[in-house]
């Protein structure tokens, strides 16, 4: 057919145009639909002109798309969406990268551009165009199931991450074959609910969602995020897919989101099923779509309701036409009319996962380590230790190591196993792999699995004891396990599960050097290990070449440079314990234990020191005019060359709210060899000495104001100065 739709030399908007103009109210609401692709798909392509797919794996994306293309009366293609959240970890054979919190403490958003990029490479060699991914929310309280997902508790970091990872999906033109679609989720405010429970009430004033929850999402709009999904939870009473304020007003119209917006799973249905706030479904799917949501995922009702609420005159076509137009707009913008993005299977074969992409693998989980203790160097393992005792239940398990959103789409069964799916495991490098190869012929590795991670009778302690005793030093390698992390698995209890605590105290007994090596989806409650452990190595999900990089560092081949981008707490009745904490708590202390974290948020260490000097401004009274630079001196004080991540704060000592005694502003990663001395700047505009006040706009008032620079969040850590702002309230 010749039409202006199928001519790629018109813009993506005429061809919309042109394209809307030729459907019928049933063709525009279909493209709204977007349905599980495992269930049903030909009713949905030939009877409800579906416009798109999720969880659809392997070659079943190209038949769904040729009888999208040639088998329906305007050949719309589908559009197919799938969790690719760290690399595209359900499909098998592809590259499974650290899980998103443990990127987040690489501080480095050049790689995770690049992981995003070779997502979306993979991604886009098995058929599929979208990712459901950066998550924005903010990990506040590590009870929350889904803080694994996050890029942390820092608004500012996650932002800052956000913006890269999705340049890395969506590269510099989306019609590039290799460029998918990002998503910004969960919109917004979705990890702050109510006792960290999954999906429940959010208490969030709108001056505190300005201030804390929507910088990440303006992040993402400004780096042109072309999707957004909303949130589960409601704030104060509304539902986030029922909020059109939210969606529309600040979204939309505001922050200028030219995309489209999609419901995370069943909102729609979840209005009326689960919240209880429309006595029906087709409520709901009126306020759905009155609200501003674009696409409605896994609703099936939502198809004949918004047909007959159309056709009843309840709902104004108009508002199908606008939703339909920026979906349809962005497949345009994909190039989906014009190349189809069908797999090349010669490409395939070459690029997925390939030893390039591996390494990208590789690299990101050595920068996603954390050291966060070593006594009396007992790293590096170095020549010092001959035979090395590797221990522990998450030594050997490709799952826990690779984290959630793997193992092929939505597996959450009881208790999985490699058994459910084919994932193939034999390219996944388990630590006790990784350590193994490196080890080689000149150390000697012994290893017991000593206990289950939940189980608390499955144990095996005394043959754990004995490899411990014919050993020079022990790697315990505990954690948690997938059970324990993902949507629904909030926890009330933050200990180490099963016996393996009973384990790590046995192994201490024998007195050999103790490293405990940690495998874990979130901070963990750890003050016993902290306490008695030589070394503590915090290596998160690492992904499929996990074993390679924690080996590294273990030996030496690499000096850690990962900071926390999340606060540890010591008892879980302390949370919430992220660091930009408000000023007032009466007596400042529990009664029962200091407010002090385990480890701070920006904490880690390196085989070498850092010292931090002469931090100074440009300037001592800042204005509108003109950015304030601070700077500050860091050497390499010790034997070894390594990177550090310096971090500057900002405080306003007095503001008309409260406001956190700390936020994040600027950070910067150095490389300094032995003895080298390098300055680092940070460009501060005036908009980093903002916060948001009682009128919910965003302003800087005049007074004092700290700058603190230095190595984490914890005062001690951070060299201090003051610059004054004596201009007038300047609101943004
Ligand atoms: C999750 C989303 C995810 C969607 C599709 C939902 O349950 O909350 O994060 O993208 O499922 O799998």
């Amino acid at each position: 057919m010749n039409t202006i739709y199928n001519d790629p030399s018109k813009s993506p908007k005429e061809r919309t145009k042109d394209l809307i103009s030729k459907m019928t109210l049933e063709e525009k609401i279909g493209q709204m639909c977007q349905i599980d692709g495992n269930e049903n798909p030909e009713l949905w392509l030939k009877e409800r002109n579906i416009g798109s797919f999720l969880h659809v794996i392997g070659d079943e994306a190209i038949r769904l798309q040729k009888m999208a293309t040639e088998q329906t009366r305007l050949g719309i293609p589908l559009l197919f969406g799938i969790d690719a959240i760290h690399g595209h970890a359900f499909h098998s054979g592809a590259t499974a990268f650290p899980s998103q919190l443990a990127l987040s403490s690489s501080w480095n958003p050049q790689l995770v551009e690049k992981v995003g990029n070779i997502t979306a490479k993979e991604v886009s060699l098995t058929g599929l165009h979208w990712t459901f991914s950066p998550v924005l929310c903010l990990a506040r309280d590590i009870r929350w199931g889904r803080v694994d997902e996050t890029f942390g508790e820092d608004p500012y970091l996650a932002g800052s991450l956000s913006a890269s990872i999705i340049k890395g999906y969506q590269g510099k033109d989306l019609s590039h074959p290799e460029s998918i679609l990002a998503c910004a989720k969960h919109f917004i405010a979705y990890g702050e609910t109510q006792g960290a429970r999954d999906a429940s009430e959010s208490d969030v004033s709108e001056r505190k969602l300005r201030s804390i929850f929507l910088p990440p999402f303006k992040d993402a709009v400004d780096a042109g995020c072309a999707t957004f999904m909303t949130a589960y939870q409601a704030i104060d009473g509304i539902p986030c897919s029922a909020n059109k304020w939210l969606l529309k007003d600040v979204l939309k119209n505001e922050l200028g989101f030219s995309g489209f917006v999609v419901t995370d799973w069943d909102n729609t249905g979840h209005m009326h099923r689960l919240q209880k706030t429309t006595s029906t479904i087709k409520e709901a799917c009126e306020i759905a779509i009155k609200s501003g949501n674009d696409m409605i995922m896994a609703t099936p009702e939502f198809f004949e309701n918004a047909v007959e609420l159309v056709r009843e005159d309840v709902v104004s076509e108009s508002l199908i036409d606008e939703a339909c137009f920026r979906i349809l707009e962005t497949k345009f913008r994909l190039g989906l009319f014009d190349h189809k993005r069908y797999p090349d299977t010669k490409k395939y074969k070459i690029f997925m996962g390939c030893d390039e992409h591996r390494k990208a693998a590789y690299d990101a989980a050595l920068e996603s380590i954390v050291l966060l203790k070593n006594k009396n160097n007992t790293l590096p393992i170095s020549n010092k230790f001959k035979k090395i005792a590797v221990i522990g239940p998450n030594a050997n398990d490709p799952q826990a190591q690779l984290g959630d959103w793997s193992f092929g789409p939505r597996y959450y069964p009881e208790r999985p196993t490699l058994e459910y799916n084919d994932y193939d495991i034999s390219n996944i490098v388990t630590i006790l792999d990784g350590i193994k190869k490196r080890a080689n012929s000149s150390f000697e590795v012994f290893y017991e699995k000593g206990c289950d991670v939940i189980d608390e009778k499955d144990k095996n302690i005394k043959t754990s004891i004995e490899t411990a005793e014919k050993s020079d030093v022990i790697v315990a390698v505990v954690g948690d396990t997938i059970v324990l992390n993902g949507e629904t698995r909030d926890r009330v209890n933050l200990d180490l599960t099963g016996a393996q605590l009973e384990l790590l105290k046995a192994l201490k007994d024998t007195g050999k050097p103790l490293i405990v090596l940690l495998i874990n989806g979130k901070p963990l409650t750890i003050p016993w290990i902290k306490e008695n452990a030589d070394a503590i190595v915090e290596a998160w999900n690492p992904g499929i070449e996990g074993g390679n990089a924690v080996s590294s560092i273990l030996f030496g081949d690499y000096n850690p440079c990962g900071k926390l981008s999340i606060s540890f707490p010591k008892s879980v009745g302390q949370q919430p314990v992220y660091y930009a904490q408000l000023p007032g708590w009466h007596g400042g202390s529990y009664a029962d234990m200091e407010p002090e974290p385990l480890f701070h948020f920006g904490y880690g260490l390196s085989y070498t020191n850092f010292e931090y000097s002469n931090l100074k401004t440009s300037k001592k009274i800042i204005n509108d005019s003109e950015d304030l630079i601070a700077s500050v001196e860091i050497k390499n004080t010790g034997q070894i060359a390594g990177s550090e991540i310096a971090q500057l704060y900002t405080n306003d000592i007095y503001t008309s709210v409260t406001t956190p005694l700390k936020e994040l502003k600027e950070f910067k990663k150095v490389f300094l060899t032995p003895g080298e001395t390098k300055t680092i700047e940070f460009k501060l505009p005036l908009l980093s000495f903002s916060f948001v006040n009682r009128n919910c706009k965003r302003c800087v008032e005049p007074g004092e104001f700290e700058i603190l620079v230095g190595s984490s969040s914890k005062d001690g850590n951070l060299l201090k100065t003051i610059v004054t702002y004596g201009g007038k309230v300047q609101e943004f």
